[in-house]
């Protein structure tokens, strides 16, 4: 029988159903956002298991070299570098616009391979969205410092940029090879409310062991994990008390690749035994991992009764210690069955040794454990208010801050780097964010001119840009409340001063040896009566204020100020009359031009002063003793 032709439309919307129908047979999974990027390297390429790693992208800087001994590496992604000279600056990352907000696994590929010759593997540190995750500090151990290193973690990104930043120490030059970013369930790894850990806490791989198996899962073998994870043999973490059997499951487990954490089924196919373990012995199960004390860190156990002998419950039953903590009691049997996936997590908090030990102590029968996984649990550090760091992004841009200066990433975090350079940060009083209260970057030979995102800044307390060659007017953004000091001083600023810069705390103001013009605000000028500091000398087109000349009547900050306006307005009548005498009078005899300007003595006079401190009066003197405790701001960096 064949089959009836459809007609183009139904045939259509069939094609279009096919891939809705094929996917929803497996697992529904939304996140579906994975990057692999090979860093320092010139061109796509896709692995033997399948993975496509695309040519290195989306960084700040830096330059590509190649491994010394290319043949120990055994994917051509690890083969290829970006190492990020000083002359790119401190602070370089890897942002990634427009991903999707979620949560994601990272994974870097960490390798030296004395590719620069120089037999000094670097120390730097890795900030992953402005949180301080991994420190290299040289020399590295040997076999790292050759064949490279995988680091992973899971993080929560909710802004749409992901941001991989590097932090040379000293004058070292942070490497990378290979960068990953693998979209995973937004509830992976979270826990019941009040028992856990907050949302925005990076969990930081310190072991993912698959136990009585080789290493496996993505770049290790074709075993694939939704996650990108890859499970390492339990080998390596075998304390010396106790024999160990691997054993293998003879058909499927239930339970696995279920959501939110998609455990693989690999994991429980393979599993530890403890031998000839009846509690008797003192022998025990277990799995020492190294850890860092200062942090809190999550626990996963993953059980399946593989073992066909174990028929039901209470055959196989042992307690869990955890730094010899006696902290649960196990029958996976009696929980879930035979073959089926029996996952459990717990927090661990307050180490006192840098070795976590885990111990499975018999009960009745022997022990088992088909995985453990390991994460330091490292709060979130606090980040650059957002409307801040956009606002300096934009100044990088405008000022044209050069590279070798390192303006990437967040501009204040994490707080346990420097900020940028020239560049000073605190904390809110609420220890919500970090703000930016001091930029300094007089004599940097900037060329730009200052963005009016400027007004963004909104605790700035000091801004020198002196001695530059930056041009364009003053945006009317400057002269937020914070603001304290201004130096601008010997640019090429242009334009007129704006009222903005009246409404401020200001005690400083040097704007001498621009190109300002225009009326200068009267408050601007009264800094100077309060006790503070103004320069606006070598402008030539400025005027209103003593010493400088006084304005040509009628004439505003812009031009023609209101009140201007207004009386010519009122004498308008005025001014038509007289116009028809002065045509009279012209036609009768010329004249000199009409002059508004001061006596020439006096200009020389105000060009000659390099900065203009009034006199100071008794009042002043009084509220300068006033001001004086509030004035000198402190900059604490944490
Ligand atoms: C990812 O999933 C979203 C819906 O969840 C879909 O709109 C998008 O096209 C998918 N992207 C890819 C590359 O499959
Ligand atoms: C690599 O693939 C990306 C898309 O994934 C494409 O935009 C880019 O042009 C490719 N690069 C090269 C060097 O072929
Ligand atoms: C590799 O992936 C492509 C699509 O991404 C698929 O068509 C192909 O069958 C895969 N090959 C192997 C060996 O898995
Ligand atoms: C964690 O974040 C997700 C998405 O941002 C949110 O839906 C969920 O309620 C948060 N959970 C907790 C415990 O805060
Ligand atoms: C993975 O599968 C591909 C194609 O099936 C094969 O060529 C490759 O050798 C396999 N790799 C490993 C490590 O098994
Ligand atoms: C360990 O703790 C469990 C409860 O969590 C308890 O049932 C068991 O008896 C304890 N084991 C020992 C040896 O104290
Ligand atoms: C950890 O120590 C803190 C104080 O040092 C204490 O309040 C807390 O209860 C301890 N937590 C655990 C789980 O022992
Ligand atoms: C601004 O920076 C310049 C150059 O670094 C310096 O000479 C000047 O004293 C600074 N101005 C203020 C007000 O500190």
């Amino acid at each position: 029988m064949s089959p009836l032709p459809l007609p183009p439309l139904l045939l259509l919307l069939l094609l279009l159903l096919l891939p809705t129908v094929s996917f929803s047979l497996s697992i529904p999974y939304p996140y579906n956002f994975s990057l692999h990027i090979d860093c320092g390297g010139l061109t796509n390429s896709t692995d033997v298991f399948n993975t496509t790693w695309i040519s290195d992208r989306y960084y700040t800087g830096g330059a590509t070299a190649v491994v010394s001994e290319p043949l120990l590496f055994v994917h051509q992604q690890e083969k290829t570098l970006r190492y990020f000279p000083i002359s790119s600056g401190k602070k370089n990352c890897y942002s990634v616009k427009d991903v999707p907000p979620g949560k994601y696994f990272l994974r870097t590929f960490i390798a030296y391979d004395n590719y620069d010759g120089k037999s000094h593997p670097p120390s730097f540190d890795v900030a992953v969205e402005g949180t301080l995750v991994f420190s290299w500090r040289s020399p590295w151990p040997e076999s790292i410092s050759r064949y490279g290193a995988y680091s992973d973690l899971f993080v929560t990104i909710s802004d749409s940029d992901a941001d991989v930043c590097f932090y040379s120490i000293a004058t070292d030059s942070p490497v990378i090879a290979s960068l990953e970013l693998i979209q995973v369930d937004t509830d992976a790894y979270t826990l019941g409310n009040g028992n856990g850990f907050s949302n925005s806490s990076i969990l930081v791989n310190y072991g993912r062991i698959s136990s009585g198996s080789v290493q496996w899962g993505p770049g290790f073998s074709n075993d694939t994990d939704r996650f990108g994870r890859s499970w390492q043999s339990d080998a390596k973490f075998l304390p010396r008390r106790g024999k160990i059997r691997a054993i293998s499951a003879i058909r499927d487990v239930i339970n696995v690749e279920k959501e939110p954490n998609f455990f693989p089924l690999k994991l429980y196919q393979t599993a530890a035994i403890l031998v000839g373990g009846d509690g008797k012995s003192g022998d025990y199960l277990g799995y020492e991992l190294p850890v860092d004390a200062k942090l809190d860190y999550l626990l996963w156990f993953h059980f399946a009764e593989i073992d066909v002998s174990v028929t039901k419950a209470g055959q196989r039953v042992f307690d869990i210690f955890v730094n010899d903590v006696n902290i649960s009691r196990v029958d996976i049997f009696k929980s879930v069955g035979s073959f089926a996936a029996y996952d459990w997590s717990y927090v661990v908090k307050n180490l006192t040794n840098t070795m976590l030990s885990i111990k499975l102590v018999p009960v009745v029968g022997s022990p088992t454990i088909c995985g453990v996984e390991n994460y330091a649990i490292v709060p979130a550090d606090l980040k650059t208010l957002p409307d801040q760091a956009t606002a300096m992004r934009a100044l990088k841009e405008s000022l044209r801050v050069p590279d070798r200066m390192g303006w990437n990433g967040d501009p204040c975090a994490p707080t346990t780097w420097d900020a940028w350079e020239g560049v000073a940060c605190h904390t809110l009083k609420d220890e919500s964010a970090l703000v930016v209260s001091q930029i300094d970057l007089g004599n940097r030979g900037l060329k730009g001119y200052i963005s009016d995102q400027i007004s963004l800044l909104s605790n700035l307390v000091s801004l020198n840009l002196s001695a530059n060659s930056l041009g364009g007017g003053l945006p009317e953004g400057l002269g937020q409340k914070s603001l304290a000091k201004l130096d601008l001083s010997d640019n090429k600023f242009t334009g007129s001063i704006p009222d903005s810069l009246t409404s401020s705390n200001l005690q400083l103001v040097l704007l001498n040896d621009n190109q300002l013009d225009g009326r200068v605000p009267e408050e601007l000028y009264s800094i100077g009566v309060h006790g503070g500091a103004i320069d606006l000398s070598g402008n030539k087109g400025l005027c209103g204020v003593p010493p400088l000349r006084e304005c040509p009547l009628f004439w505003g900050k812009d031009g023609l100020s209101t009140g201007g306006k207004v009386a010519i307005g009122l004498s308008c009548l005025f001014v038509f009359c007289m116009l028809l005498l002065a045509i009279h009078m012209c036609i009768k005899r010329r004249r000199n031009d009409y002059d508004f300007g001061l006596p020439h003595e006096l200009m020389s006079l105000a060009a000659k002063r390099n900065r203009y401190q009034r006199q100071k009066s008794l009042m002043a003197l009084e509220m300068e003793s006033q001001h004086a405790k509030g004035f000198i701001p402190t900059y604490s960096s944490n």
